[in-house]
């Protein structure tokens, strides 16, 4: 009997239908249902959930759902999971694209093969070749073990992706879960790690190897959890309590970030809120050494709400984040005098030279507010390289060739006030509030060693130098001297800096600053 074309077409088309269905189904369950509940048990999100939170709703597009490994060794040829742990795509978040991965630890830990490492890498090219960010949600055993110089390869291919695309697209990695072995030094190479406090631990070698090398006894979680990269070894630049809070922060974090280095940050007109600006006259105590929260001023200044602070644990004694100012977005390093008076110390330089790389490898204009009594003394600081990290904060301030504005709302002491957006390297507008102090050094310190003999040959020492120091105070310990040379631009009334800030943000927008032509500059390391 005849049968109509479109009926045979209609049944060879629904057969297909169903072999996709199935496969894509199949996909979906990764490692399994029973590995799928494993994982739900160790209070852990699978692969999937995790990508529902980050992105917006309905905009994930998976790619190489269907890609397996090759491997016939170890009894692999049998168990081809499809998509070889990791499920990588684009999507959008508040709109704006991104590509991303995330590894899924049902399916043979997470570890990596060369399979995985391929489909990361064709997401970090494309989204190196469109310009948008990419992120890694990252949960994984490391290498696999099966797929012996494979998986090495494949991470080296991913660390090369991961440096050709540094400065040219924000890279987010998100840790939660393991992040054991060299599989530690892609995040490390990204922008910013994110970790969850439950389950995330990132360390080169484990508790075990610990033990058999070195003897010491150590659990996964005080070797390498958030607490330790939070706030010791400064790795980690935020941490959420939990998963969902983690994948939020990084949501916050790219809506502060352009989408690329020829890209110029969100500007968010319709959130602006003044903030009461009178206030901030009440913030420096009279006292010279009293301290008080620097987050206080950086809170009045900034727009509502808009502050967003980077490694809020590690180096307290400076403080850097996002925030918008009049709803564009700045970076901002402050001086915090609440931690070590606000001096700056080794771990200082490095957080703060990192950030401004960031800023400037991104078009974020930098604003600098300052108190700072000097760099760290101490035998520590000197052995631990302090010449060498604060060299990195010089280098990094004066590379930067975005728009540069500094407030110095007291102390600006010795080399600490170069190294803090002076105008010496390269700031565009320096303003400074009465308050002021800029100065060799602190007072004090300066009277004893010019008047060390004097000192000593007194009946009553004290007097004298409280009288010296006065003198000196009087001289010294105002910004009128550096506002005589044109080191200081204007000196403001604290209610007036938001407004300053936001007249300098203005006419500094099309900025264009010709450095020396080079391949790259030797930052110091
Ligand atoms: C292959 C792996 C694996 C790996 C875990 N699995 N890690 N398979 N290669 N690297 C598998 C397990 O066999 C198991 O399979 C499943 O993943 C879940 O692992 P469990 O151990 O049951 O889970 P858990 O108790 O939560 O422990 C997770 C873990 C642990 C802490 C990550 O699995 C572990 O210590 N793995 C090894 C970590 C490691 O040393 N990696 C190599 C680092 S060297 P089944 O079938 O039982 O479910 C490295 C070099 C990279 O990464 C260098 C790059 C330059």
């Amino acid at each position: 009997m005849y049968q109509s074309p479109k009926k045979s077409i209609n049944t060879k088309d629904s057969k297909k239908k169903k072999e996709l269905s199935k496969l894509r189904e199949k996909s979906k369950l990764g490692g399994g249902k029973k590995r799928i509940q494993n994982q739900h048990e160790k209070g852990k999100l699978t692969a999937r959930e995790r990508i529902e939170i980050l992105v917006d709703e309905g905009s994930f597009v998976e790619l190489d759902e269907f890609v397996t490994h090759q491997n016939i060794r170890f009894e692999m040829a049998e168990n081809k999971p499809l998509g070889d742990g990791v499920i990588t795509g684009y999507a959008s978040i508040a709109g704006r694209s991104i590509f991303l991965y995330s590894q899924d630890f049902t399916v043979f830990g997470g570890s990596l093969g060369k399979a995985q490492a391929d489909k990361i890498c064709k997401v970090m090219d494309s989204a190196i070749k469109t310009g948008s960010p990419i992120v890694g949600l990252l949960d994984s055993g490391g290498a696999r073990i099966q797929e012996g110089v494979d998986s090495l390869a494949g991470y080296g291919d991913i660390f090369y992706r991961n440096t050709l695309a540094s400065g040219v697209i924000p890279q987010i990695s998100i840790v939660l879960g393991p992040c054991a072995g060299g599989a530690v030094y892609s995040p490390a190479l990204t922008d910013f790690i994110l970790m969850s406090k439950s389950n995330a631990f990132m360390f080169v070698t484990g508790p075990e190897v610990v033990k058999a090398v070195t003897g010491e006894e150590v659990s996964f979680y005080d070797l390498g959890g958030s607490d330790i990269h939070g706030s010791q070894t400064g790795i980690c630049h935020l941490v959420g309590e939990t998963e969902e809070e983690t994948i939020d922060l990084a949501r916050k974090l790219l809506s502060y970030l352009p989408q690329n280095n020829l890209d110029d940050a969100p500007v968010k007109f319709d959130e602006i809120e003044e903030n009461d600006q009178s206030e901030l006259s009440q913030i420096i105590p009279q006292e010279e050494n009293e301290p008080y929260d620097m987050k206080r001023i950086i809170k009045i200044i900034t727009d509502s709400d808009s502050f967003f602070e980077l490694h809020e644990d590690w180096a307290k004694n400076i403080v850097v984040g996002f925030a918008r100012i009049g709803g564009s977005t700045v970076g901002i390093i402050a001086n915090q005098p609440l931690f070590l008076g606000g001096a700056i110390d080794f771990h200082a330089s490095d957080k703060a030279s990192r950030f401004i790389r960031f800023c400037d490898s991104f078009n974020i204009p930098i604003l600098t507010i300052v108190d700072v009594p000097g760099f760290l003394p101490g035998i520590k600081q000197e052995h631990e390289g302090i010449i060498r990290h604060g060299a990195k904060l010089l280098f990094a301030y004066s590379e930067a060739t975005v728009p540069k504005i500094s407030v110095i709302v007291r102390k600006a002491y010795g080399g600490a006030y170069i190294v803090m957006s002076s105008k010496h390297l390269g700031t565009d507008i320096n303003l400074a509030w009465p308050t002021a102090e800029i100065a060799v050094m602190g007072s004090e310190g300066a009277v004893k060693i010019l008047y060390r003999k004097k000192l000593a040959s007194e009946k009553e020492p004290e007097k004298v130098l409280a009288k010296f120091s006065q003198e000196f105070k009087d001289e010294f310990a105002n910004p009128y001297q550096a506002a005589e040379k044109g080191y200081i631009d204007k000196v403001i009334y604290p209610k007036e800096s938001r407004r300053e800030i936001i007249f300098a943000l203005h006419i500094l927008q099309n900025k264009r600053e010709q450095t020396p032509k080079r391949k790259h500059g030797i930052s110091p390391v």
